[in-house]
């Protein structure tokens, strides 16, 4: 058997142990269903499909089906869930069911209702974690799998590295998957054999040919070293990967007292993380989007991570699948989450 076979590709129906992440305001239909195509799984950011490409959700999946009917996934925020919004997430995973997804990656709060909507018709939920609490927590709400999101990824980091994760994490039954840090294909083929039933790349798919975000946005990711990547809290009032461009090393990289203090606060916090919501969606949507007549690099905020170091080039999204794939074509063991002790 070979490490391509994994409890992940075998749970999906997928060729490739490979996901392209959600991400807001990065993932258009185009490249979802680029890496889908080749054998990956994408994963659609209905914030991002609907508010910044401009799509209703259930065209958006059909445009996407008229490139690939192979499987693709969708992203599911729950945290900071008003009841409107709430309503309005739940609407969206019954259209996505309706139109054939079935592969659901929750992030934040508890993923129960999501898993109760979405098993009965055969679906798969998996949950972003950064630490051992919130994977019992979304055990406990019955996902299928775990996406270990690491110290080294692009958007909202974790804590702890890959191989803390996998040793945290690794009795606990389910297929983990790797997201953070992965740029290359050796760096994938590492993620395998260390005990990882799947890989789940962000940044790398930024620099690709389908993705819709600025050119100069993919150019800065290509050009970037590791020490480029920093951690703002002057976005979204928790620390978020960007790249050091000369408009966060003027404003910094803390959020102002005030925000702090707001922060801090038992009621407060509330309504300065939906001011934060709202100001860093549209700041986060205008630094991927816009450029050309302005000067791309006055007020922008690039989200990627430290895999930057791995991403030399802007290239078709399926290139990238298939580089994995063939990196993998030696034989190996298929893996789940590492074995209990
Ligand atoms: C620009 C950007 C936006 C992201 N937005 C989301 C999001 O909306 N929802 C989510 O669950 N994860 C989001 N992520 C995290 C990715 O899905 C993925 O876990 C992460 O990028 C993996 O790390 P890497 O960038 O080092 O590959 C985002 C990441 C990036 C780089």
């Amino acid at each position: 058997m070979s490490l391509l076979d994994t409890a992940l590709t075998r749970q999906l129906g997928i060729e490739v142990p490979l996901i392209c992440g959600a991400m807001y305001p990065c993932s258009n239909p185009e490249l979802v269903a680029a890496v889908s195509a080749a054998g990956g799984i994408g994963v659609v950011q209905p914030l991002s499909m609907i508010y910044v490409y401009g799509h209703d959700l259930r065209e958006g999946l059909r445009l996407i089906r008229r490139t690939t009917d192979k499987p693709i996934g969708m992203n599911v925020l729950i945290e900071r869930s008003s009841k409107m919004y709430l309503d309005r997430m739940k609407a969206w995973v019954d259209v996505a069911l309706e139109e054939g997804v079935r592969f659901f990656v929750t992030s934040l709060g508890n993923p129960r209702w999501v898993v109760e909507r979405v098993a009965p018709l055969g679906g798969v939920v998996y949950h972003d974690v950064t630490e051992r609490k919130w994977a019992e927590k979304g055990l406990a709400g019955g996902v299928h799998g775990l996406i270990a999101v690491n110290d080294r990824a692009g958007g909202h980091a974790g804590p702890k590295s890959a191989a803390q994760l996998v040793d945290e994490l690794g009795d606990l039954g389910v297929p983990l998957v790797c997201a953070g840090g992965v740029g290359d294909e050796a760096a994938f083929g590492a993620a395998l054999e260390a005990g990882y039933a799947g890989v789940q790349m962000g940044t790398r798919f930024i620099a690709t040919d389908e993705c819709g975000a600025h050119a100069d946005y993919k150019h800065a990711i290509v050009a970037a070293t590791e020490s480029d990547i920093v951690l703002t809290e002057r976005v979204t009032g928790v620390p978020l990967s960007v790249i050091r461009t000369p408009y966060v090393e003027r404003i910094g990289t803390k959020a102002g007292p005030i925000a702090r203090w707001l922060l801090r606060g038992r009621r407060t916090k509330h309504w300065m993380r939906t001011i934060y919501a709202l100001r860093s969606a549209w700041q986060l949507k205008r630094a991927s989007l816009a450029g050309g007549a302005r000067e791309a690099t006055s007020k922008d905020y690039w989200q990627a991570g430290k895999s930057v170091a791995g991403i030399d080039r802007v290239e078709p999204a399926g290139a990238i699948v298939r580089r994995c794939a063939a990196a993998l074509s030696v034989s190996g063991t298929a893996r789940t989450a590492r074995p209990r002790a």
